[in-house]
């Protein structure tokens, strides 16, 4: 049976770096007859351009008839400037919303080859794996009210609101346990219950789920000590669990444990199974059009569509592989380079490093 798949290239670097994921897929479609089809579409800024909005309805359309998006990424100073309801981040969070891809998983894995690329030291970051669950459909990223308006002495006050239901910090720590109990059974719940009374709510749900995972062990942290330590001694966490907002900030501050942010997919999906998957980092215009982007995180989020809303581990086990061998075979993007002198490391270009998984995958 064929699979079809919405391709959501974005701006700024996206259309490269996704360019390198569909190489691996052309590969792997003839090498293992994999009958994943493919499309285009606009997001973000392009779509914009093309049609005033950065996501149209008949993109949504396809994209929820789709057995998976794969992502580049969107925005850029170009639409900076635009009213905030259409600008190429809109896009994102409506897809979002629409989809109700409320469970954001962003992995930190650090590659063994690139321990000396990390800013923290080799002890410190050596065998790293962490998942950050990040709640996406919800918190003060949606919250209503919402806006700046003028209060009665002429002055402009900015507001937004921070809301959590019951129901959604269940599904996600249903999610978030259920994880935990397939890889380290750890699972810390990061908020700020000290101050804020959402996250009281949040810590109680999570209190009262843990009965029914008892292999699980949770704990709880503040999200300023949750940062601290993920740059004091980043091994002790295995599943993080969080609201939308932290989930942002903890997990570009985890991403770059691992070296470099170009390095790590992400999946967001919802109840259905079905996921829109894109590398963590952003659109990276200064460097777009340079052939220097890193192409591995989104080869690997490809990995990850394939193997979580495809069922095609086999495929995926095949792209792990690969990416293993490239970075074994010293070839590095201009991120992933080790400052100084060293033997055996070839700088390579976006293309160049997405021709060598196409050849690793034989
Ligand atoms: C992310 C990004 C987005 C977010 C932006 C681009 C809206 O930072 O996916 O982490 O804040 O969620
Ligand atoms: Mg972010």
């Amino acid at each position: 049976m064929s699979k079809n798949i919405l391709l959501l290239a974005g701006d700024g670097i996206g259309p490269e770096i996704v360019n390198e994921a569909v190489k691996v897929l052309d590969r792997l479609n003839e090498k293992m007859n994999l009958n994943v089809n493919y499309e285009h579409d606009l997001m973000g800024g392009c779509a914009i351009d093309a049609h005033g909005v950065p996501l149209t309805d008949e993109t949504i359309a396809k994209a929820r008839a789709s057995d998976g998006i794969l992502l580049g990424a969107v925005g850029g100073p170009k639409w900076d400037t635009l009213d905030r309801a259409i600008r190429p981040e809109k896009g994102l969070l409506k897809i979002r919303a629409e989809l109700d891809l409320f469970s954001n998983l962003r992995p930190a894995i650090l590659y063994p080859q690139l321990a000396d690329a990390s800013s923290l030291k080799r002890e410190l970051v050596e065998g790293l794996d962490i998942l950050i669950v990040r709640e996406l459909t919800g918190g003060i990223y949606f919250g209503e009210p919402r806006g700046i308006r003028v209060l009665e002495n002429g002055e402009r006050q900015g507001y937004n609101t921070l809301v959590y239901n019951e129901s959604e910090i269940e599904r996600i720590g249903r999610n978030a346990f259920e994880i935990a109990q397939k890889r380290g059974k750890r699972l810390c719940s990061v908020e700020k219950a000290n101050v804020l009374e959402v996250s009281g709510l949040w810590r109680e749900v999570m209190e009262s789920l843990a009965a029914d995972y008892p292999d699980v062990e949770l704990s709880h942290m503040y999200v300023d000590n949750a940062a601290m330590q993920l740059v004091r001694a980043p091994k002790q966490f295995d599943v993080i669990v969080t609201g939308n907002l932290f989930g942002d900030i903890l997990s570009d501050c985890a991403a770059m444990l691992t070296g470099s942010i170009g390095m790590l997919p992400s999946a967001s999906l919802n109840a259905g199974g079905l996921g829109m998957y894109e590398p963590v980092h952003g659109s990276a215009p200064d460097i777009a059009n340079q052939g220097i982007a890193n192409p591995l995180a989104t080869i690997l989020s490809l990995e990850m569509l394939l193997r979580y809303s495809l069922g095609m581990a086999d495929a995926a086990d095949a792209i792990a592989k690969a990416v293993g061998d490239v970075l074994d075979q010293g070839l590095r993007t201009a991120d992933i380079l080790p400052q100084g002198v060293s033997e055996g490391i070839t700088k390579v270009s976006t293309s160049e490093m997405g021709d060598a998984v196409v050849k690793a995958l034989g």
